[in-house]
């Protein structure tokens, strides 16, 4: 019973056809890497904790639609990883990066923790409860949609650094990003609605190759 739950929920998630009993072939594929962006954050932070939507010695709260993101962290054998540092960043609900080379003229929200870095516990998993951020221009025909960027990293695996995007949202079908990727990988790059302000993004990090005997 335990084993079919654990192996439904690996289902759930963004590859198919695989199970745990799989050892030496590499069954599933990586999530795909996105570029990292220009505001990763470089202005200190004293709250990174799992909650983005409260920053520790402020009274209120961040504006926009509170989501929570609950995943695992998974290698391509389909074993999940535990010990995983996963570092997300964001832009708040209007759109802007609390980041000094945003020029985005939308206003910030001082209620916003904007960054968080947690790790992944036991079977791998993680979460986070943010506000689904708001889309941004970075052209004149070009408004890149709510998305959140990872940076992922353990030891022993190679570090992936990419975007996750939010389910049927129409910006996602003209994004310049996501549509440069096919669509088994834009599959795994957007979370799955679990139920109303819940999301699955499992992410599957690949090993970095070693001479085993
Ligand atoms: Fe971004």
């Amino acid at each position: 019973m335990k084993k079919n739950n654990r192996r439904d929920f690996i289902k759930a998630g963004v590859v198919t056809g695989v199970t745990m009993m799989t050892t030496s072939s590499h069954a599933k594929s990586s999530t795909p890497k996105e570029i990292k962006g220009p505001f990763y954050p470089i202005t200190p932070h004293a709250d990174k904790d799992f909650d983005l939507t409260h920053v520790d010695g402020q009274a209120g709260v961040a504006e926009g639609d509170v989501v929570e993101i609950m995943g695992r962290v998974l290698d391509t054998d389909g074993n999940p990883i535990s010990g995983v540092t996963v570092d997300i960043w964001q832009a708040n609900a209007a759109g802007r990066y609390r980041h000094p080379h945003d020029n985005n003229d939308a206003p910030l929200d001082p209620f916003f923790q904007g960054w968080a870095i947690v790790e992944s516990g036991k079977e791998g998993a993680f979460r986070f409860k943010t506000i689904i951020p708001g889309a941004y221009p970075v052209m004149p025909n070009w408004t890149r949609p709510p998305h959140i960027h990872f940076k992922v990293s353990k030891a022993g695996y190679h570090e992936l650094v990419t975007q996750m995007y939010f389910p049927n949202h129409p910006l996602n079908e003209v994004d310049h990003l996501l549509q440069g990727k096919s669509n088994e990988e834009q599959a795994m790059m957007v979370a799955k609605e679990v139920r109303e302000q819940v999301l699955r993004y499992d992410i599957v990090l690949s090993q970095v190759s070693s001479n085993r005997m």
